[in-house]
């Protein structure tokens, strides 16, 4: 099979190592990037004389024929073609004839990879920034729903101090708030053109590389025509921002998980994000979320393997970075995935509102409020601490919590209780008084919540 660069070659022939060569089993995803860099770059031709005016109108007419066919999947690949430029360039050659071939004139397919490469990952930050900010909608909804609904907060995973359960979700909307940023950082960086770089060195034709740049919607164009075509520094930034959000997600998976077990029972999902057991009929498992948390370990995966690949390489482009290909696409279409099902999931979560309420008035987490008491008396807040530790132990040994205490209880561990101590103690009272900026308080969480609205607009 004569290939497209087959001039200097006088033998073809292993299948397998044409197979292992080609990128277009995964490379066919740019294809429409592929054909807006074309006709850009075919544009620019023209304009600057490089192609006729009837030479660019066939060239035009051609890729646009191509564009509707891939828009139909009518568009067919060929693995001799190596990757997803020599088979549009091959197409296009056959629709419109030999002037197709007037297309690659000052370009290569190194700056035209780059060009794609760069124009995929602006495209998916962009689609990749609404479902964040659909999972942070969930996430504000939730929140909003549930201001004054109590659950204990953990640290260590033992109960800690009462929160509002808004508090808790509104955790996460800030973390996906600064992941968001992330990838609009990332995209600054990512949105300018190494196109006209050609090969390595740049081109001999008198091209307009400001031109091309603003026809794609880039900021601007790489410095340096080396730089241009060497580099992926913007795909690993992406993989990085994807890295530090699938985290995010997966701890909140993670809480999902325990939070819908029987031993937590703070919610129930729905039956949509759950699955049951081949063989325990009883069993609702929280698969959606378990997935999510799992596929952490491909996204990160993804980074560390393109990391590694371009680690040594010399400059300019070598065909090792093909590789950039199948972990960006990876890690885009899991991310992608990953914040549609997880904000289904957390949209339809019905929250045991009943069952939280009796969860923090019998449990231990206001503790620090009978320390904080102690130690508004004027006692330090050490003494106050031991004091604390003392009357729990005493509740622990004695089978009670520490809204059974009598006074007298109360007075014989210190003599500075009155009885407001039973108001400080109510779980409702002590997250209203925790009323420090950014703190549990019913009052911080709705300023959070307005602020919050006022990021979603
Ligand atoms: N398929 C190649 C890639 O993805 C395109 C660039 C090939 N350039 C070359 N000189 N072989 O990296």
């Amino acid at each position: 099979m004569k290939k497209l660069w087959g001039g200097r070659f006088t033998g073809f022939g292993d299948k397998w190592i044409e197979e292992f060569n080609a990128s277009i089993q995964f490379d066919k995803e740019l294809v429409f990037e592929d054909i807006k860099g074309s006709l850009a770059h075919a544009k620019m031709l023209a304009k600057q004389g490089i192609l006729t005016n009837e030479e660019f109108q066939l060239i035009e007419g051609g890729l646009k024929t191509l564009q509707t066919k891939a828009e139909n999947n009518e568009l067919e690949f060929y693995l001799q073609y190596e990757d997803i430029h020599l088979n549009l360039e091959k197409q296009l050659t056959e629709l419109i004839g030999p002037v197709g071939g007037k297309l690659h004139t000052a370009r290569s397919r190194n700056d035209q990879v780059a060009t794609d490469v760069h124009l995929y990952v602006v495209r998916n930050i962009d689609e990749l920034i609404e479902k964040v900010t659909g999972l942070q909608k969930a996430l504000f909804n939730i929140a909003s729903d549930n201001i004054y609904t109590i659950i204990p907060g953990y640290t260590h995973l033992q109960r800690a101090q009462p929160i509002s359960y808004a508090h808790h979700f509104m955790a996460y909307f800030w973390m996906l708030e600064r992941d968001k940023n992330r990838l609009v950082d990332c995209k600054k960086r990512a949105n300018i053109s190494p196109l006209g770089s050609g090969a390595l060195a740049g081109t001999t034709f008198n091209i307009d590389n400001a031109f091309t740049a603003s026809t794609l919607g880039f900021d601007g164009n790489y410095e340096n025509s080396i730089d241009g075509v060497s580099d992926r520094d913007f795909v690993l930034e992406l993989l990085s921002g994807l890295c530090i959000m699938q985290m995010h997600l997966s701890r909140l998976c993670e809480e999902i998980i325990l939070w819908s077990s029987n031993e937590f029972n703070f919610i129930e999902l729905d039956d949509t994000y759950s699955t049951g057991s081949s063989i325990m009929p009883q069993k609702k498992n929280p698969d959606v979320a378990e997935l999510v948390r799992g596929k952490t370990g491909r996204v990160y995966g993804n980074l560390i393997s393109l990391l590694t690949t371009m680690k040594g390489l010399p400059l300019a482009y070598n065909k090792d970075m093909q590789e950039d290909k199948e972990p960006l696409f990876d890690s885009v279409q899991t991310m992608q995935n990953c914040l549609f099902a997880l904000t289904g999931c957390i949209a339809t979560a019905k929250v045991k509102k009943e069952e939280l309420a009796v969860k923090v008035s019998e449990d231990f987490s206001n503790a620090t409020e009978v320390a904080d008491y102690l130690a508004s008396k004027g006692i330090p807040f050490r003494e106050a601490h031991e004091i604390t530790g003392k009357i729990v132990l005493y509740c622990i040994q004695n089978n009670k919590f520490l809204k059974d205490m009598t006074m007298d209880e109360y007075l014989s561990f210190d003599n500075n209780f009155k009885e407001d101590i039973y108001e400080v103690i109510k779980p409702e009272v002590a997250v209203e008084r925790r009323n420090s900026l950014g703190g549990t308080s019913f009052e911080q969480v709705k300023l959070q919540l307005e602020k919050a609205e006022k990021l979603l607009k």
